[in-house]
């Protein structure tokens, strides 16, 4: 069955490149993006590896670890690396999972086989320090993903889980976020003094401090 938000992230052990890993210890207390692509040696594949690689530090600095899988085995995910930093210009220095049985692409409903049969779809999991799914995307093979937009949703989703807000369309770390209807005006008053309410329902507030905006 599909994984739903607020479930919890199904535990698993596999091979990667960086060694044998149990997926909830390798997560241990802080957040972890899982995202799968279709195969290993393929032109779009290569291009979103380089680009992850290449936003390492923005994903530490969010206390993110990261993690790819395909259903290739290890020794072609080892062969391809060669290619990525040639073409990208930058290594992979983050582990991917070999799942030639695609026992931890069934666990995570990564194949969809009206869209392919053999393939792992472009699924991205982001999965908090209490192992529970905060967010899913799934995009098709021939799509490849905006990692910044993927940075950008780490923002909110760490930003909203420490405080009673919620971010608006297209919101940037570091922007005015929206003071969620659960807290009273009475509360609001005191928790975010000086809030404005464009609508009863629709109240704006500078974003409250602690969240990391990229580059930051
Ligand atoms: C790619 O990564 O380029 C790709 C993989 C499968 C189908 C189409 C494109």
């Amino acid at each position: 069955m599909a994984l739903r938000l607020g479930d919890v992230a199904p535990d698993f052990t596999a091979e990667t490149t960086e060694g044998p890993i149990s997926f909830h210890h390798w997560q241990g207390s802080g957040w972890a993006v899982l995202f799968s692509h279709p195969r290993d040696f393929t032109p779009v594949c290569t291009t979103e590896l380089g680009a992850v690689s290449a936003l390492k530090a923005q994903f530490e600095r969010r206390n993110v670890k990261v993690i790819g899988l395909s259903v290739d085995p290890l020794a072609e995910h080892h062969r391809w690396k060669g290619d990525i930093a040639d073409v990208t210009g930058h290594a992979l220095n983050f582990p991917l999972i070999a799942d030639p049985d695609r026992r931890v692409a069934t666990l995570y409903d990564m194949v969809h086989p009206n869209a392919s049969d053999t393939a792992t779809v472009r699924s991205v999991f982001v999965i908090g320090p209490d192992h529970k799914v905060k967010l899913t995307l799934t995009y098709p093979a021939s799509t490849g993903r905006n990692f910044h937009e993927l940075l950008r949703v780490i923002d909110s989703l760490q930003l909203t889980a420490r405080h009673s807000v919620a971010t608006p369309a297209d919101w940037q770390a570091g922007e005015d976020v929206i003071i969620v209807p659960a807290v009273s005006d009475e509360d609001a008053r005191s928790r975010f003094p000086g809030f404005v309410a464009k609508k009863p329902y629709l109240r704006v507030t500078p974003q409250p401090a602690g969240a990391k905006a990229e580059g930051a």
